[in-house]
């Protein structure tokens, strides 16, 4: 029976703060906002202030993967918010790459009503803010990997997760023993995919393209790839060919006009699952040796081992890249790792730590890659379970030289304009803030329509969505 906890319930900052100090943590929160309101250089260019909005998909898309009448509406908010940094939604490099049928996809088909779609998104920014302000918008590469929508493409075999890897997903079947990982010719093509996509998205105006290395898709798991056989898997330096390959080709075809972003996960963790007795959240199972994590301590997880993901955006930076968006976690099979959460999804577990610990996880890594870094933008993940403080927490983190830049996930969606208000009234609104209950995700996990996905968005804050939620809720109801 699953029990429901409140954990967010201060009437003010100093009840917050006595809470953090009450469970040990070093979140430090700010009463004035200055510093997220100054420009940050990033490459060439000089982004307003250090306020972002994360990669947020709506699974709103045409089955053709072009962006629908929700994505653009979801684009043009963003676009009127304030954040100057907007990174854009996860974008598949190919149809067999998406993880849903109503993901972005970016294709010589596509590239056309994407490109009106950014250009909607810049000129809803101007008529807002003026003609000279101009934001950082950018487009994320991605190949969903184990989570492709039509058949899971992995990149290594893993005892844990694979048995929750399903391949009907229907009758819930997994993939069986025999089930092969992607091959290296695969590999090797998918690498001028990925040139291909970004060269579309530099040719219609992106500022940027993030290389997708998170989320327990395809690159992330090359990242920890260290049981495959063959030139893609083993040592850090071919867990690293693919990456390294890419960012070479791009340079090689653009030159260095075009940024080059990459949101990674710094920390896996290990699969969760929930206890049937409690409904909360506990490891599936702890293996003693744990070859199969990125950013996890191979001989005592799932503690986190930083040495790999700092010496891996150090190689980034060397090769050119200019942006670094940190996250962690797996969104399939521990997902209060990434998005501490108040309330879980339906089909999800109760979160197994206070959310206020998994928000000092984010900020602890965040710290030691920005430490390493002075120098590189740094975009930091996990603050929206903090509500109206967000904006307290990272002007402190950003204060501090911990971060570069503060961006919210499930935050956006409640509050497209939290900057405009941040910036016009030192601080966000209470009433305008997400609340962390995880409606957003349980109808990224809606699929029995006949499009085979429900779109997503607030369910609290953004009344198009109530009547979305009631027609899913029945849906998921019945599985
Ligand atoms: C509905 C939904 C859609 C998301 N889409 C993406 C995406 O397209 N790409 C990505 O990197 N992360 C995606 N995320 C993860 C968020 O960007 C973010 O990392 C996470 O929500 C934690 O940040 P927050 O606490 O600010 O929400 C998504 C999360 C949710 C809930």
């Amino acid at each position: 029976m699953a029990i429901k906890r409140k954990h967010f319930r201060y009437r003010d900052i100093d009840e917050l703060r006595a809470e953090i100090e009450k469970l040990g943590l070093s979140i430090r929160l700010e009463n004035r906002i200055d510093k997220l309101l100054e420009p940050v250089r990033v490459g060439h260019k000089t982004v307003g202030n250090a306020l972002g909005i994360h990669p947020m998909e709506g699974c709103d898309c045409t089955s053709d993967g072009k962006p629908g009448e929700l994505t653009v509406r979801r684009w043009e908010r963003f676009g009127t918010g304030g954040s100057k940094l907007i990174w854009g939604e996860a974008t598949a490099v190919l149809d067999e790459a998406k993880a849903n049928s109503r993901q972005l996809l970016i294709s010589k088909d596509t590239v056309g009503s994407i490109a009106s779609m950014l250009e909607i998104t810049r000129t809803s920014h101007r008529n807002t803010f003026g003609p000279n302000e101009e934001v950082l918008v950018g487009m994320q590469l991605t190949h969903s990997g184990r989570y492709c929508y039509q058949k899971p493409m992995i990149a290594f075999r893993h005892p844990v997760v694979d048995r929750i890897t399903l391949l009907d997903k229907k009758r819930g079947v997994p993939i069986p023993d025999d089930y092969p990982v992607v091959s290296d010719d695969y590999l090797e093509r998918l690498e001028d995919v990925y040139v291909e996509a970004a060269k579309l998205a530099w040719h219609i105006g992106f500022d940027f393209v993030d290389l997708k290395q998170c989320h327990s898709y395809l690159l992330n798991e090359l990242l920890a790839a260290k049981t495959r056989k063959g030139k893609y898997g083993g040592s850090f330096e071919n867990r690293t060919r693919f990456i390294r390959n890419v960012i070479g080709k791009i340079q090689a075809e653009i030159g260095n006009d075009l940024i080059l972003g990459s949101r990674l996960n710094v920390y896996d963790g290990i699969a969760y699952t929930q206890d049937v007795d409690t409904g909360i959240g506990v490891p599936s199972e702890m293996l003693d040796m744990y070859p199969y994590g990125f950013g996890v301590d191979e001989d005592t997880p799932p503690n986190s081992d930083m040495a790999e993901p700092k010496k891996l955006i150090r190689l980034l930076k060397e090769l050119g890249v200019k942006l670094i968006n940190v996250s962690m976690g797996s969104p399939y099979y521990n997902p209060h790792i990434g998005r501490p959460f108040e309330r879980p999804p339906i089909d999800g577990y109760e979160t197994p730590e206070h959310p206020l610990i998994g928000v000092d996880r984010h900020f602890r890594l965040t710290k030691q890659v920005q430490e390493d870094n002075p120098d590189l933008p740094i975009v930091g993940t996990g603050y929206s379970w903090l509500q109206n403080y967000v904006v307290n927490a990272g002007e402190a983190n950003a204060r501090d030289g911990h971060v570069s830049f503060v961006a919210v996930g499930r935050g956006a969606l409640a509050y497209p304009d939290f900057a405009k208000d941040t910036t016009e009234n030192g601080g966000m609104l209470k009433k305008k803030s997400c609340v962390a209950v995880s409606y957003c995700t349980a109808l990224m996990r809606a699929k029995a329509t006949p499009l085979g996905q429900y779109p997503s968005g607030c369910v609290p804050r953004d009344k198009i969505y109530a009547p979305i939620y009631k027609e899913a809720e029945k849906a998921l109801a019945s599985k």
